[in-house]
């Protein structure tokens, strides 16, 4: 067994190699279960934007280890956390992070955070500023549970989906931007397109004017492709996107041509509509292509109810792979 994670932040911390290696005990720990094996131990989890299925399978696959867990959302029912830096505390948050996290983080073996990027400085966002102060306040293992520029939990989980569902790694990926009310963070995107490539698919990114990634995001889903012998491109043509794709990930993400401008990223999705993945989207894709999404997905917006509750939609799949990964971290992190 490879020695013990300090922290899980990002999967090019991990490696091709190491992640290989997590599924491989995400594989064991399904087929043989280890009730006892963080006995004793405390997971926390502090949420400073809401969650589904991070909360929920990150306290379940602690339980099904034998630790415990407890979960924090700042001022619901904990105190506000003021995460600025430098700025008098005259306003809602009665904390600041400075002592709330290793006040947190002394009452635990490990500790995950969610902190979304703020949307309104894309340097700013890119470089993750708010998670990495964050993550220096802290002396124990830490997780990232999604931050401004990567979800390391989610990339991971669909790459034990496509594995489960048999996608060769040469296989052609397409990561397409669907459409939504109001701009999403780049996240998920980020992590996905990075995870595609570092397990070396020809790498498509579909999105319409305006919302094309930003260059370090391409130029770091690149590095990762050259490793693997990958590819990545990008392009607002559809039809050649999806020509012999065989797995179509669906996400909504900000304009970067106007991003942190709302109002104008309204105006653009205008005319965007018709970037709902409907069941026409697959004409010339390859046989038996498959639809992801990390979810939570909107419904008839996003992705239409055809491709939701037909035979290539992996997205519960997926969310449940959240389970079984975040379980091979948590045992890596500290059993
Ligand atoms: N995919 C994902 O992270 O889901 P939640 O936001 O519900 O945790």
């Amino acid at each position: 067994m490879s020695a013990r994670l300090a922290r899980f932040l990002d999967l090019a911390d991990v490696g091709r190699d190491g992640v290989l290696e997590l599924l491989a005990l995400a594989r064991r720990l399904e087929k043989s279960p280890e009730p006892r094996a963080l006995a004793g131990r405390i997971l926390g989890l502090v949420f400073l934007n809401p969650s589904l299925r991070t909360l929920a399978s990150f306290q379940a696959g602690m339980a099904r280890l034998g630790g415990t867990s407890f979960v924090i959302t700042p001022g619901q029912g904990t105190w506000a956390l003021e995460t600025r830096m430098g700025v008098a505390m005259d306003g809602v948050a009665a904390e600041h992070i400075r002592e709330g996290l290793p006040v947190l983080a002394s009452y635990c073996d490990a500790l995950g955070i969610r902190a979304f990027a703020d949307g309104k400085d894309l340097a700013a966002d890119l470089a993750d500023g708010n998670f990495k102060a964050m993550a220096a306040l802290i002396d124990k293992p830490l997780i990232n549970l999604e931050s401004a520029i990567n979800h390391p939990c989610q990339a991971l989980a669909d790459w034990k989906t496509l594995e489960d569902i048999g996608v060769p790694e040469r296989a052609k990926f397409v990561l397409s931007w669907v459409n939504h009310p109001r701009a999403l963070p780049l996240a998920v995107p980020a992590a996905a397109v990075h995870m595609a490539a570092l397990r070396g698919h020809e790498v498509v990114v579909l999105r319409p004017e305006g919302y094309a990634l930003p260059p370090v995001v391409m130029e770091r889903a690149r590095q990762a492709a050259a490793a693997s012998g990958g590819s990545v491109t990008e392009t607002a043509d559809r039809a050649e996107a999806l020509a012999g794709a065989h797995v179509v990930y669906a996400k909504e993400w900000g304009s970067t041509s106007h991003y942190g401008d709302a109002s104008s990223d309204a105006e653009q999705r205008v005319a965007l509509a018709d970037w709902q993945v409907r069941e026409s989207w697959f004409g010339r894709a390859a046989p038996g292509c498959r639809l992801m999404h990390c979810l939570p997905v909107r419904r008839n917006v996003a992705v239409a109810d055809e491709v939701l509750d037909g035979a290539r939609s992996v997205v519960l799949r997926e969310a449940h792979n959240r389970l079984l990964v975040q379980i091979a971290v948590l045992h890596r992190l500290l059993a």
